[in-house]
């Protein structure tokens, strides 16, 4: 799959589908450098395509440089635009120059990254990876550049290790990820948010200015997902060029894309320079975060759905990977803080006679907590709530037949909680400055091993002390203040994420069978760094329905259902005071990882009958949405209505929703265009649909007529 050509000095990286060319450019002086002239469908050989590249006539008052496409763009030598790396001296100069070695290997599989979540192989034959060597011939500073192509997926890894090979202390200043260059304008399409309304899809037109997105939070954020697409301008969810790169990170990032006057796109992605200034001494080495980059010419469906299979199959890991996912019940909406063992009892009988298979004691089960002000830290049962302790709880829930699952939020502090008085120098803070709070509490420093080593003491030990199945890791501030008793400035912010990492591997491998969901304020760090510690990830603290098509919608931009927790919760919604019919809040629902938050107690028997079907048709159907093709249809963002579908071997199973009705609406068309070849599905009726037809006539769905309705029909396939 790599191969490198010695005449025309370029490695090819294919697997048929895609192709990513770099080449070794000599400049007059014969020093060497390296350049990525193409990415994207296939070609058959390593070609010449030097003819691409940009030459000095082109070059007129400004200098060459900033014309080529680099892998490594560095500082201080004439590339004006942003770059990937920039190491500064003793002297503070930051004049970085990356010269291409000749070293290069090829290696079958895919190396793991040191402390870092990054996609990964199960057999040595399903990647390739290249590494290439690049030296600053003064400071000695060595990048090896490494770039996987994977067989069955068409997408590519890259990231970088930097090793000061040098004899004097270095800086870095600036330590990205991968650096893709294209010819031409690109619109750029980017997911922001905030709190309760995350992951939109922003399609931003090419413009002669650096379209950025980052964070400065200690999270991915709520604002910015670490995920941006160049897409052609005339590119839609089914045609046309599209290159997605998603950072498998989950701090301070930033991708930017820079188009200059020679209509010379560059994305350059990676760790946020804003917030690093690491001390490479003399041997040390720095392991830069994955960035993974897909091509599609079938659209944005066909980057989504690559990205889908890509990170369900080889970033997410352990048993629960490819495992049905229970149907919970959450208290969280339905208590909140107050609740006691028989509040919960109550809510757990009436699930377990629908049929839900988890139930999920959310915050406020510990210390004295019994509202957001106090207790973090101190991971021990509250037994004014819970007089006989969580194990009797977990053992009662367990006897009813539902596996039972607990909230923590491992990474803070409460200023009132007996850690915090036996250690208020754990937290991030800068000595003399006063602590900002949010949500009245503050963040571990989980840069120190001593603080990292008692949140995977403390969580450990509850999760041993009773029946245990599931764990929801939760995270509700974001950074300030962002100094240490140990840890220099400018490396905390990226040695906080090394000692989450650690924890997250520490307590995830040492309980293999507890299925961990992340959370953040809601989707707050919704991003793949996390997503290979945990497979699922709660999409946001909004669940009303109308607001969920959204939020899945643009979810499923970068992350497969399978991430997605998705509850349908009481009316009025505690969110937006919306009233929507219980059917289309199971069936949006049934678009991620299918449950529950209310008081199930509190119901009518018509509801209540009502969920124990929905319950029994997502046990049926499940495999599907957790591990079939996911396809988006028609957007929530463009028109009243919202459509997707899912599809495997088995069946296909599309939905539609309205938001608003209107006079004389017709019911939706949705024409479903990457069915297999030939396939024939029958409906409900019994009546049998080629994909051709369902491609070009459509499938019309049975929507009933009103605001808020929504409907499911499942196909199965017979051919
Ligand atoms: C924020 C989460 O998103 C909610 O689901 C809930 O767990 C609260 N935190 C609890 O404090």
């Amino acid at each position: 799959m790599i191969t490198f050509d010695e005449a025309l000095s370029c490695f090819h990286l294919t697997n048929g589908r895609v192709s990513m060319v770099i080449s070794v450019l000599k400049d007059d002086a014969g020093v060497s450098e390296l350049v990525m002239p193409y990415v994207g469908a296939a070609i058959p050989s390593c070609e010449d395509l030097n003819a691409l590249l940009p030459t000095e006539e082109f070059a007129s008052f400004d200098s060459l440089r900033q014309l080529l496409p680099y892998c490594l763009p560095t500082e201080d030598r004439g590339d004006y635009r942003p770059t990937m790396l920039c190491a500064e001296d003793e002297q503070g100069f930051l004049t970085t120059e990356m010269v291409y070695t000749g070293e290069y290997t090829v290696t079958d599989g895919k190396p793991a990254l040191p402390g870092l979540p990054a996609t990964y192989c199960e057999a040595p034959g399903e990647a390739q990876t290249l590494t290439l060597t690049l030296r600053d011939p003064v400071t000695k500073l060595t990048a090896r550049l490494s770039y996987t192509v994977f067989a069955e997926h068409d997408a590519f890894a890259a990231s970088v290790t930097l090793t000061n090979e040098g004899d004097r202390t270095l800086y870095l200043r600036n330590a990205g990820s991968l650096a893709l260059h294209l010819p031409g304008r690109w619109d750029m399409l980017h997911l922001e948010g905030s709190w309760a309304r995350e992951r939109r899809p922003e399609r931003v037109a090419p413009a002669l200015l650096t379209r950025q997105i980052e964070s400065v939070r200690g999270a991915s954020g709520h604002e910015h997902n670490p995920f941006a697409a160049l897409m052609a301008p005339d590119a839609t969810e089914f045609d046309g060029r599209v290159y997605g790169v998603s950072l498998v990170y989950s701090g301070d990032f930033r991708i930017c894309v820079d188009e200059n006057a020679e209509d010379s796109t560059r994305l350059v992605a990676g760790i946020n320079p804003r917030v690093l200034r690491w001390r490479l001494a003399p041997g040390g080495s720095f392991q830069t975060p994955e960035a993974v980059l897909v091509y599609s010419g079938s659209g944005l469906n066909g980057m989504s759905q690559t990205f889908h299979r890509l990170y369900r199959t080889r970033l997410a890991r352990g048993p629960w990977r490819d495992r049905e996912r229970p149907i919970l019940i959450n208290n969280w909406e339905a208590t909140y803080f107050n609740f006691d063992h028989e509040k919960i009892m109550k809510i757990a009988r009436t699930a377990a006679r629908v049929g839900i298979e988890l139930f999920v004691l959310d915050d406020g089960w510990f210390g004295h907590r019994d509202m957001d002000d106090s207790s973090l830290g101190d991971w021990v049962p509250d037994t004014r709530k819970l007089p006989r302790g969580l194990k009797a709880l977990a053992e009662d829930i367990n006897a009813l037949g539902l596996r039972f699952g607990l909230w923590f939020e491992p990474e803070m502090i409460s200023p009132d909680s007996d850690l915090y008085r036996a250690h208020p120098d754990w937290c991030l803070h800068v000595a003399g400055r006063r602590r900002t709070e949010g949500r009245r509490q503050l963040i571990l420093d989980l840069s120190r091993a001593e603080v990292q080593d008692y949140v995977i003491g403390a969580v450990s030990r509850v999760l041993a002390s009773a029946p245990i199945g599931y764990v929801k890791w939760d995270m509700n501030r974001n950074f300030t203040e962002v100094g240490s008793t140990v840890t220099p400035g400018g490396e905390l912010h990226h040695r906080y994420m090394l000692g989450l990492y650690r924890c997250m591997d520490a307590i995830t491998s040492a309980f293999p069978e507890v299925l961990f969901e992340s959370c953040s304020g809601g989707g707050g760090r919704f991003d793949a760094g996390i997503l290979y510690y945990m497979p699922q990830t709660w999409t946001s603290d909004d669940t009303d329905a109308m607001e969920r098509l959204k939020l899945q919608y643009g979810t499923s931009i970068v992350y497969p259902a399978s991430a997605m927790g998705a509850h349908v919760s009481a009316v009025p919604n505690h969110q937006v005071l919306r009233t929507t019919p219980l059917n289309t809040r199971g069936q949006v629902a049934m678009g991620g990882n299918f449950g529950y938050e209310l008081d199930l107690s509190a119901q009518t028997p018509e509801d209540i009958e009502l969920i124990r079907q929905q319950v029994a048709f997502v046990k049926q159907i499940r495999r599907t949405t957790q591990q079939g093709v996911f396809t988006r249809l028609m957007s929530p963002f463009e028109g009243e209505v919202t459509a997707w579908s899912f599809r495997d071997e088995e069946r296909l199973l599309l939905f539609a929703a309205r938001r608003m009705s209107f006079p004389k609406e017709q019911p939706p068309v949705l024409r479903l265009r990457d069915l297999p070849e030939g396939s024939l599905w029958r409906d409900e009726q019994g009546r049998v649909h080629t994909a051709a037809s369902l491609a070009g006539a459509g499938f019309v769905m049975p929507l009933p007529r009103g605001d808020f309705q929504s409907t499911v029909v499942v196909l199965e396939r017979v051919k």
